[in-house]
């Protein structure tokens, strides 16, 4: 060979080289088969955050409907004419009602306005249930007009609606009376006339429902946001938070008890995220528990997710008290050991029990099988473990097979958790609660944070996780790409892995504290964002067990030299969904490559998933909800190997069959 010959062809091996390294092969094994997913992978966690409940999923419109606002009885509302608040209603827990008089002259008014959650939303030829507990003190009767009115109209009437109500009697009752506006208004409100010979009159706990609640329950939901959870057909629901489990001091935590029964008589909670944070401070926030277990458990069975509700520990929040004096001596927590024995007997005991019936009593004779209960929230220190272990020796010996969930503090990583961790272990939780919200180069580091975790301990609960872009903590399609990436490990660690929810689930686009949210809503208008297709795509693709996936015999999880790529693969029946994340800014060739065929076997491609955005720092919005959607893409093919070209920043998931 001459020498330039010789040189030619070096030329064209390294070339050849160079041409076979950027071609990423990823060897598949279909022989064995890996961990299940467990259904409860993929969940969903509500808390009361963002106007989440009241102004948000829970659908009823008035705002402090029973007058219990303890600052003011009547914020929300606008009294004129003659009204006077009383305190010795019909309902002990909610005393505040208020008294109607005549206004004293014939060309005066007496009623009330009241302004909703940033307007009340109201849509044009749909009805809505105004309901109200009324008497006539006085005996006889006395008349009302309801109104829903449009406080901006230019027109010679403000009402988009009206109907008369006739109360009677000396007696407490329930009336009702529906409602047709005929215009849609995002911001309307609801008016209350006393008319007729102007009776006094008592009114109390006065609500307005769409009756076109999701599954038509009275007390509902609001059918699109409920919906939006329903369509990620969550494995697990965890309700109902995060911080308001523990409350600002234990006076105000989440009180689970005060949530059940009559809705008229549920005392309301005030809401730590009111005031969490001065910046963004929301003085008439709380809660009104119309949302409350009752209503978590039966919307958990109708979406198809299995409860996980998390009770305080008797610590209040440790962010915001440093002085033991605010937490429950360990020797005084049976109350709060008795409030989970109680609500596991409320999920599940049989109808003769004392919580069982209240549960029947509320419509729901059928246990709903409860099998999760987490205890404290993102509590740390040794205090956390010392209050955990009189709830876990109680749980068990009550309930031997319900699954405790514990925590390992508010942070991903560092001493807290280091210490946690193994006290988790100690104590016999079967899953621990891990948070993270954390920056891009936090979860472009994370691909393998499972892969070694112990697997002789407790199982995980990723509890609550979002990417909080440094110096971009707002929504936006980089964000939820690098929760795809992240959440491979998730998936290859299935036998440890058994579930994982993103947070916060809701915001009001008027009334938030705290972003990036999963789904967006004004009072007529919702929106699913990036991080919540995210979150559809690996739901809608978990498959039933996990494959082991490997390239150049390790694990695809963006680390050095794997050029950005983040991958696992699921087995579904038949099927083989194979998720690769391109964090890089260029295309990726990728060769899969199955090992366990037969000699005459082969795979087929079936097609592809692509989610992708240009908008790299924006997401869905109101205006445009569906601006970044998952499409679907060609990919062809069979043999023993099938290739493909992830585009850049873009989560593809591969589907293929044997
Ligand atoms: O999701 C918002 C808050 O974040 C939760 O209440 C808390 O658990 C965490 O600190």
């Amino acid at each position: 060979m001459t020498r330039n010959k010789a040189l030619l062809t070096a030329a064209a091996l390294l070339v050849g080289a160079a041409a076979l390294a950027q071609t990423h092969r990823m060897d598949i094994d279909l022989k064995k088969v890996g961990a299940p997913i467990q259904p409860t992978m993929y969940g969903i966690f509500f808390e009361d955050i963002n106007f989440a409940a009241d102004g948000g999923l829970y659908a009823e419109l008035v705002k402090n409907r029973s007058f219990e606002f303890p600052q003011d009885p009547l914020q929300g509302w606008k009294a004129f004419g003659k009204v006077e608040v009383k305190e010795d209603g019909p309902f002990d827990r909610c005393p505040h009602y208020v008294r109607l008089y005549d206004p004293g002259h014939p060309h005066k008014w007496t009623g009330l306005d009241n302004e909703g959650f940033f307007g009340i939303g109201v849509k044009g030829g749909e009805t809505y249930r105004f309901t109200v507990w009324a008497r006539v003190p006085e005996g006889g009767s006395s008349e009302l007009r309801i109104e829903l009115v449009n406080t901006a109209s230019m027109g010679e009437d403000q009402f988009v609606c009206q109907a008369p109500l006739t109360i009677s009697g000396k007696e407490w009752k329930q009336y009702e009376v529906i409602l047709t506006p005929d215009t849609t208004l995002a911001k309307s409100v609801l008016r209350i006339f006393l008319t007729g010979d102007r009776a006094t009159t008592d009114l109390e706990h006065v609500s307005l429902f769409p009756t076109d609640t999701w599954m038509g329950h009275r007390n509902g939901m609001r059918k699109d946001l409920a919906q939006a959870l329903a369509d990620l057909k969550p494995g697990v629901f965890r309700f109902p938070g995060g911080c308001i489990v523990e409350g600002a001091d234990l006076a105000t935590r989440y009180n689970w008890k005060n949530t059940v029964g009559p809705v008229e008589n549920r005392p309301i909670n005030e809401n730590r995220w009111e005031y969490t944070f001065p910046h963004r401070f929301f003085p008439d926030y709380f809660q009104s528990y119309g949302l409350g277990f009752f209503e978590f458990f039966q919307l958990s069975e109708e979406i198809g997710s299995e409860p996980l509700p998390i009770l305080s520990c008797g610590l209040a929040c440790q962010f915001q008290n440093d002085d033991p004096a605010a937490h429950c001596p360990v020797d005084e927590l049976q109350p709060f050991i008795q409030d989970a024995l109680d609500l596991i007997e409320f999920a599940n005991g049989p109808v003769t029990s004392t919580w069982g019936k209240v549960r029947a009593d509320m419509g729901h004779p059928a246990p709903f099988n409860l099998k999760f209960i987490g205890i404290g929230n993102e509590q740390w220190d040794a205090i956390y473990p010392e209050h955990l272990e009189p709830f876990v020796k109680a749980i068990r010996a009550a309930y031997p097979d319900i699954k405790i969930v514990g925590t390992s503090g508010p942070n991903s990583e560092g001493d807290q958790f280091d210490y946690l961790w193994p006290e988790m272990k100690r104590l016999g939780a079967d899953l621990v609660d891990e948070h993270f919200y954390r920056p891009e180069k936090w979860f472009l580091a994370q691909g393998a944070r499972y892969d070694n975790y112990d697997r002789k301990g407790p199982k995980v609960f990723a509890g609550e996780y979002a990417c909080h872009g440094a110096g971009r903590k707002y929504n936006h399609f980089n964000a939820s790409l690098l929760e795809a990436a992240f959440m491979t490990t998730i998936e290859r660690n299935a036998d440890i892995v058994h579930m994982a929810t993103y947070a916060p689930l809701f915001a009001h686009v008027e009334g938030w504290q705290w972003r990036p949210d999963l789904i967006w809503y004004d009072n007529l208008r919702s929106m699913r964002t990036a991080s919540w297709h995210v979150q559809h795509l690996y739901s809608e693709y978990k498959g039933q067990n996990a494959l082991t996936l490997k390239m150049n015999g390790v694990n695809v999880t963006g680390a050095p030299g794997q050029d950005g790529l983040f991958a696992s693969a699921v087995k579904d029946g038949d099927k083989v969904y194979v998720k690769v994340i391109n964090t890089s800014d260029k295309p990726q060739d990728v060769e899969f490559a199955f090992n366990g065929l037969k000699k005459k076997e082969t795979v087929k491609a079936v097609g592809c998933v692509k989610f992708h955005s240009d908008l790299l720092y924006q997401d869905n919005t109101l205006d445009v909800p569906d601006l970044i959607t998952p499409v679907k893409a060609a990919f062809t093919g069979e043999g023993k190997t099938l290739s493909a070209t992830v585009e850049p920043l873009t989560f593809a998931i591969y589907i293929l069959t044997k």
